[in-house]
């Protein structure tokens, strides 16, 4: 593997997350809008907390996708490694997701519709 990769993966800190979050910004589950102000707020949420490029068990990476196949009633978020899968993950729904399902490990059971937890054992 390449040196160059080994420091991007170090500066990005990619070795010390507990969790990966995908939002769906595509336009077929939602407007561009507000798609966008979700994954703002998402983003901002997670710097201005220390989740974003940190370490500990509430680490975050994040990624922002243009589809997850589901395709009806975004912004769509799925979180891993519990596999909670989120439906109408509109900006002002952030806060409470970062609050309970990211800092209190306790998911928001009206807003999830599916769930997929992976497991954690290293092959
Ligand atoms: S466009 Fe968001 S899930 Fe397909």
């Amino acid at each position: 593997m390449s040196q160059e990769l080994r420091e991007i993966a170090i500066r990005l800190k990619i070795g010390d997350y507990h969790r990966h979050i995908f939002l769906c910004v595509g336009t077929t589950c939602c407007s561009e809008d507000i798609g966008g102000a979700a994954w703002k707020k998402l983003k901002d949420e997670l710097k201005a907390r220390n989740l974003s490029l940190s370490e500990g068990p509430s680490a975050c990476y994040r990624t922002k996708v243009q589809c997850l196949r589901v395709c009806s009633g975004g912004p769509i978020l799925v979180v891993y490694p519990e596999g909670y899968w989120y439906g109408g993950m509109t900006e002002d729904r952030i806060d409470r997701f970062i609050d309970e399902q990211i800092l209190a490990g306790r998911p928001i059971d009206e807003w999830i519709f599916a769930r997929n937890p992976l497991s954690n054992q290293e092959h």
